[in-house]
């Protein structure tokens, strides 16, 4: 059963979902209103309790309590948001909230989110039907018996005083189906390898194609020859999942900018020859991350329908072993014309992408954006809660940056230094496409930078945020559709 969501002016003390849930910044608690009325419905014993539970409203501090009948609903959860300034919760903050609470009350059938009278207009609105989406997700498609969640949440309510506008109302579902569009990137790389195929991520692309009536080409793994894509048919010549190359489509009429997003999509990265270690390698069903986001981007640009043309390509494929697979040492041309000498073939991601690079640069867009899981050296720079994002341009940069905080997204910006593309120089070839040891980021980024010609391009290294997110197979702080919302955002910006 789809959750359900509406918008009413009850309160907690009313409401009699099985769930409500009441966000508490860090300030003196018995000065926020809502705590107190609540303290006093309960006898005067939630704020003590709190206290000796040392709950002071901390960024990531949870207190549930039971209520016993003094309350029609039965269970009441403190969400602590953090030190919150004047103007209250931002988008960002509105949305972790929300998510926080939805987590929370997954195993009940109804929740009541309380908010703060300032959490008003179309903006807050989305963000809170986004994160009550985002909290609701959990992937159980494999377990069966006792495994099997007995219930999940049917309904949420938005609980806030003074009656919404149709313009918050519309927000809300608006923002309950952006969480859909992220979970669709969330299943993809949730799906095991075996389940999830190059021609598994054409299926997804169909999925949305039909529900949105997006144009939609497919080109197999002989379309894919064809086309001169040279570099990512030696990647995926080693399996028998054969390769796919994905392109789709939302072309308003007049539109004010044009888009290309790449996605790598690497349905399993085993390292090819270059074999990975076994530890860890079964986290590389998540290679497809780029790919599953920007898939996601095009679901949620079909619902919101910006003047924005926005294209979405992904370059599928699965690096395996194999009497036919590519080796180190042999040299392949590339769409864009250039020839490149194999150093390592796990560095296939950066292949599959410079022939969707050189593919995207013929759309002759204004921006092309790439997401990939590319470089465990990003891993290693940033961790696994931020991604790295290189553009030449530093206007672009902000616009970017500013489409992640409104998401809530961590991204950090890189250089891409001059002076490492020296190690990419081949004696054989036009290029070779791994350098040393020391900037293995950086490199992989000039390396891409090869295939854009002098198109605009920013492209993102997402290995971080992808391999975190998937851990449990939620969203650690159930906030974020990493890096779909940034996406989102940022075509927003340009419609
Ligand atoms: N898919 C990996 C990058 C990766 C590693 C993502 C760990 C998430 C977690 C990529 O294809 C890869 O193997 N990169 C190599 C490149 C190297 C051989 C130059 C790497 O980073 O080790
Ligand atoms: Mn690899
Ligand atoms: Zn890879």
């Amino acid at each position: 059963m789809p959750l359900s969501l509406e918008i009413t002016s009850r309160t907690l003390l009313d409401c009699d979902s099985e769930v409500v849930a009441l966000g508490v910044t860090e300030s003196p608690l018995d000065k926020q209103k809502a705590l107190v009325q609540l303290d006093e419905a309960l006898d005067k014993k939630l704020l003590p309790h709190a206290a000796r539970m040392k709950f002071t409203g901390g960024s990531g501090q949870i207190l549930e309590i039971v209520t016993l009948g003094k309350l029609p609903s039965s269970r009441v959860v403190l969400v602590g948001l953090g030190k919150v300034r004047g103007r209250g919760l931002d988008a960002a903050g509105l949305r972790a909230f929300a998510a926080t609470a939805a987590r929370q009350a997954l195993s009940a059938a109804s929740l009541g989110l309380s908010l703060p009278e300032k959490a008003a207009g179309p903006e807050a609105l989305r963000a809170v039907g986004e994160g009550i989406g985002l909290g609701a997700y959990r992937f159980s498609k494999y377990l069966t018996g006792k495994r099997r969640p007995e219930s999940e949440l049917g309904t949420a309510e938005v609980l806030r005083a003074g009656r919404p506008t149709p313009a918050e109302t519309k927000a809300l579902q608006l923002g309950l189906r952006l969480a859909g569009a992220v979970a669709l990137a969330r299943d993809a790389v949730n799906e095991p390898p075996n389940e999830l195929t190059p021609e598994g991520l054409a299926e997804i692309a169909r999925g949305i194609s039909k529900r949105h009536k997006l144009k939609l080409k497919v080109l197999d793994k002989k379309g894919i020859e064809s086309a001169g894509m040279k570099l990512h048919y030696a990647v995926g010549q080693g399996s028998r999942n054969e390769p796919r190359f994905i392109h789709l489509t939302y072309a308003p009429a007049k539109p004010k900018a044009k888009l290309v997003f790449v996605g790598k999509g690497l349905t399993f990265d085993s390292g090819g020859l270059c074999i990975k270690p076994a530890p860890g390698m079964g986290e590389m069903k998540t290679d497809m991350g780029g790919a599953a986001a920007v898939l996601a981007l095009a679901e949620a640009v079909a619902i919101l329908e910006p003047k924005v043309e926005v294209h979405v390509l992904v370059g599928a494929a699965e690096n395996m072993p194999d009497g036919n697979a590519y080796r180190p040492g042999d040299v392949f041309g590339s769409l864009d014309g250039k020839t490149v000498e194999i150093i390592n073939t796990d560095a296939e991601g950066r292949l599959v992408l410079a022939d969707a690079l050189a593919y995207a640069r013929k759309l002759e867009p204004d921006l092309i954006v790439d997401a990939a899981t590319l470089t465990g050296a990003c891993l290693v720079a940033l961790g696994k809660g931020c991604s790295a994002f290189y553009v030449a341009d530093s206007k672009t940069a902000r616009r970017f940056e500013d489409a992640a905080e409104l998401a809530g997204e961590q991204f950090w910006r890189l250089p891409l230094i001059e002076e490492l593309r020296e190690q990419l120089k081949s004696d054989i070839a036009d290029l070779k496409h791994t350098g040393d040891r020391y900037g293995g980021s950086i490199t992989a980024a000039l390396f891409l930078q090869e295939f854009v010609g002098e198109t605009p391009w920013l492209h993102c290294d997402v290995a971080g945020p992808v391999l975190a997110e998937r851990a449990r197979g939620i969203y650690p702080k159930g906030a974020t559709g990493h890096p779909v919302l940034t996406f989102v955002s940022f075509v927003e910006s340009f419609g």
